[in-house]
C-alpha cells in the first residue's frame, strides 16, 4: 500500500461515521445501558485508530484498527436492533470479523493504490455522507478531478463564497485575515494562485493594503471573467491551470499565495505544486490547508498532517510558521526565504 495516510484517513473517516450512528441511537432514545455500550465500543475503535496516526507504516496496527472497526460496526449494528437489551448481543464469528476487517483494509489501501480513482460514498441511515464504501470508479482526467467541483457548483448556480466551494463568506474572510496577520503585502508583488473572481484583492483594498502589484492565477474561465471585469488597478488577472503549468507562477512575485486553491489536490500534487510554488516566489509562500480530516467531508476534499507540513517546508530550507488558531480543521503555513 504505497500511501498509508491514506489509509488512516480512511479509517478516521469510517470511526466518523460509527460516531454518527450512535448519534442516532441517541436520538431513537436508546436505554442508558445500550449508550454506555455504544460510547465504550466507540471509544475502544477510537483508541485502536488513533495509535495508526503514530505509525500509519504498520500494517498490523491497520489491520488491528480495521478489526476494531469492523467489530463497533456490527455491535452498534445490534444496538440498534435491540435497543434495550446489550447484555444479550452475540458477537461475530471471529473469523468473519477478521475476513471483512481485510476487506476494509484492502478499500482503503485500493483508494491509495489506484491515485486515479474516487471511491463513491453511501448516506448512513442516519444522514451522514462519511458512510461506507460501495464502489471505486476510475477517474478519466485528473485535471477534471480537481476542477470538477467548482464547475459542479457552476452548474448548479451557486453564487460569491459558494461557488468557491467556502461554506460561506465567513470561511473565505478568516483566512484571508489569517494572511494579512502573517504577511507584509503592501508595496509588494503578489501572486494570487487559485484567485476565483480576485475577492482577496478586493480585501485588501478596503482595508488600504496596496500590493505593488497583484498577478491572479485562475483556472476557471468564467472566474477570470470575472475578476477582470472588477477592473482594479495594478492588477492582472492570468487565466492557466498551475498543476498542469507550474511555470504560470513565474511572475516575479515576492509573496505567493494559496488560498482555498490547494484542498482538492492529492497528497502527491500537493507537495509537488508547493515546491514549484517556492521556486516561483522571491520571499514569500503562504498557503492554507486542511489539517484534519473535520472539513475534509466531503470526498474530493484532501487533509495534510501539520507535522508532515512543516518538515517538508523546513526540507526546502524555509523559515517557517504554521497558524492554525483561526478556524479549527484549517492551518496556514508562512514560508520566508532566509536572507
Ligand atoms: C476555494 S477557491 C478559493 C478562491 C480564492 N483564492 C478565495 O480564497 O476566495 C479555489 C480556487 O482555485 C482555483 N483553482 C483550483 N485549482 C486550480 C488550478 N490547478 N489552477 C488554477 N486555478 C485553480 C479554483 O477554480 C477556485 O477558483
Amino acid at each position: 500500500m504505497p500511501c498509508r495516510w491514506k489509509a488512516v484517513d480512511g479509517l478516521v473517516r469510517a470511526l466518523g461515521a460509527l460516531r454518527a450512528e450512535s448519534f442516532a441511537l441517541e436520538y431513537d432514545h436508546a436505554e442508558p445501558p445500550v449508550l454506555e455500550e455504544a460510547a465504550r465500543t466507540i471509544g475502544d475503535a477510537a483508541q485502536v485508530t488513533g495509535a495508526t496516526l503514530d505509525a500509519p507504516e504498520d500494517t498490523e496496527r491497520l489491520m488491528g484498527a480495521c478489526e476494531a472497526i469492523v467489530a463497533a460496526r456490527a455491535r452498534l449494528k445490534s444496538l440498534r436492533v435491540t435497543r434495550t437489551r446489550p447484555r444479550d448481543l452475540m458477537g461475530p464469528d471471529p473469523e468473519l470479523r477478521r475476513r471483512a476487517a481485510r476487506q476494509l483494509l484492502e478499500e482503503i489501501g485500493g483508494l491509495a493504490k489506484s491515485g486515479q480513482a474516487q471511491v463513491i460514498l453511501e448516506p448512513t441511515r442516519s444522514g451522514t455522507s462519511a458512510a461506507c464504501i460501495v464502489g471505486v470508479i476510475e477517474m478519466p482526467d485528473r485535471a477534471a478531478a480537481y476542477l470538477e467541483p467548482y464547475s459542479r457548483a457552476r452548474r448548479r448556480k451557486a453564487r460569491g463564497a459558494r461557488a468557491l466551494l467556502w461554506v460561506g463568506r465567513r470561511d473565505q474572510l478568516v483566512r484571508f485575515e489569517a494572511i494579512v496577520r502573517a504577511c507584509p503585502l503592501e508595496g509588494r508583488r503578489v501572486l494570487d494562485v487559485g484567485c476565483g473572481p480576485g475577492d482577496l484583492l478586493g480585501f485588501l483594498r478596503k482595508r488600504g493594503i496596496l500590493p505593488a502589484h497583484y498577478v491572479g492565477l485562475e483556472a476557471q474561465p468564467w472566474l477570470v471573467r470575472a475578476a477582470r471585469r472588477r477592473r482594479y488597478p495594478k492588477c492582472s488577472i492570468v487565466e492557466g491551470d498551475f498543476v498542469k503549468d507550474p511555470a504560470t507562477m513565474a511572475v516575479g512575485a515576492d509573496v505567493v499565495i494559496f488560498s482555498g486553491s490547494l484542498n482538492l489536490l492529492s497528497s502527491r500534487q500537493f507537495y509537488r505544486s508547493l515546491r514549484e510554488a517556492w521556486a516561483a516566489t522571491r520571499r514569500w509562500l503562504v498557503f492554507n490547508f486542511l489539517c484534519t480530516p473535520d472539513l475534509a467531508g466531503a470526498r474530493w476534499l484532501h487533509w495534510h498532517r501539520r507535522a508532515a507540513v512543516l518538515a517538508f517546508a523546513r526540507r526546502l530550507g524555509a523559515v517557517v510558521h504554521l497558524d492554525d488558531g483561526y478556524e479549527p480543521g484549517d492551518c496556514m503555513a508562512v514560508l520566508r526565504r532566509r536572507r
